[in-house]
């Protein structure tokens, strides 16, 4: 298993010597290692048994430092960044030559963000270079938003967790590409679209879910438990072997400990934080299957409603 602890100076060793070291953000945890070394991101790829075509998001520690690694930022990208750094937005720009084409999987625009984690925020800022992260999990399983979820997945294949607490947000970054000059969203995540729109207007929504996505996030069978997984009425659920996953009630045709409720209150914010936590404790329940309800299709309820469509059992 690997080490949890909060060694700042530990990990910045770590990556220093071209190694990887998970990382907590207000999102998910990520798999952190130097965005300018090619041979530090390909462990990033090869313990996250993840394909070379999916490219992975450079985090930085401000706007500041973004400049030194893109071509330029469009004006809404200015605005965005301006409104939502540090935070869970990751914004897709024109690479400059300095990061390797691994790190993009040979696009020609890298994924950037500044995340809102002040361990995080003070380890970017010890380092002289920014870190290529996706997130600490097995490729196509659901994201880890505790350390220990991050141990029990990879443990055997890292050495160090740095241990920020459980994760804010809980659910990834928004994706905003530029193409053609149009702002476009890529993937529904923790920033909402009405945040977005309430910045910079109206913007495009391209979620495919294509076999040759524009990013990969956005392949279907992605965010899934290992357990099937359905969506549907769960107040119409009898059987004793399905675990549901309920927005605000409870059932009272299931045992309780086979229920989990996102948000009795009905928060959308609460609910994407217990989100991926939820449904890995589902996950390891002795039950055959899981259902879960959409939850209202606004706010941070449209990324919740797209990571369980995903995760969904076609
Ligand atoms: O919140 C997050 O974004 C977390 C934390 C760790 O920052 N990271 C994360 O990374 O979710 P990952 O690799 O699991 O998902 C990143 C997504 C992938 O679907 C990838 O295809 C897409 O971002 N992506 C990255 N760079 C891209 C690019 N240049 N063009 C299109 N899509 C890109
Ligand atoms: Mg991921």
């Amino acid at each position: 298993m690997a080490v949890i602890g909060s060694d700042l100076q530990k990990a910045k060793q770590l990556l220093e010597q071209n190694n990887v070291v998970a990382i907590p953000t207000e999102t998910v945890y990520g798999l952190a290692a130097n965005a300018l070394n090619s041979e530090a991101i390909t462990k990033i790829f090869i313990a996250k048994d993840r394909p070379f075509f999916d490219p992975l998001i450079v985090h930085v520690a401000d706007l500041t430092t973004a400049y030194d690694y893109v071509e330029y930022i469009p004006s809404s990208a200015k605005k965005l960044a301006d409104s939502f750094w540090p935070g869970p937005l990751t914004l897709l720009l024109k690479k400059k030559a300095i990061i390797p084409h691994l790190a993009t999987s040979g696009l020609d625009t890298v994924g950037i963000r500044c995340p809102n984690h002040p361990v995080t925020l003070q380890l970017l800022k010890m380092l002289p270079f920014p870190l290529a992260a996706p997130s600490a999990n097995p490729f196509g399983y659901i994201s880890p938003t505790k350390a220990i979820h991050v141990n029990e997945q990879l443990g055997n294949k890292i050495d160090y967790i740095l241990d920020g607490g459980e994760c804010k947000v809980g659910i990834e970054s928004t994706i905003v590409g530029f193409e053609n000059n149009t702002p476009t969203i890529y993937r529904m995540g923790g920033l909402s679209v009405e945040q977005i729109e309430s910045v910079i207007g109206t913007v495009q929504i391209e979620i495919n879910s294509s076999s040759n996505p524009t990013a990969p996030g956005q392949l279907k069978s992605h965010y899934a438990p290992q357990k099937k997984l359905f969506f549907g009425n769960v107040q119409t659920i009898r059987e004793s072997d399905v675990g549901i996953l309920a927005f605000k009630e409870p059932s009272k045709f299931i045992p309780l400990q086979n229920q989990r409720i996102l948000s009795p209150s009905g928060n959308l914010e609460e609910a994407a934080q217990n989100l991926f936590s939820f449904l890995r404790e589902l996950d390891h329940l002795n039950i055959k299957s899981i259902v879960a309800e959409q939850v209202p299709n606004k706010g941070l309820g449209r990324a919740i409603n797209d990571r369980l469509t995903r995760a969904a059992t076609q």
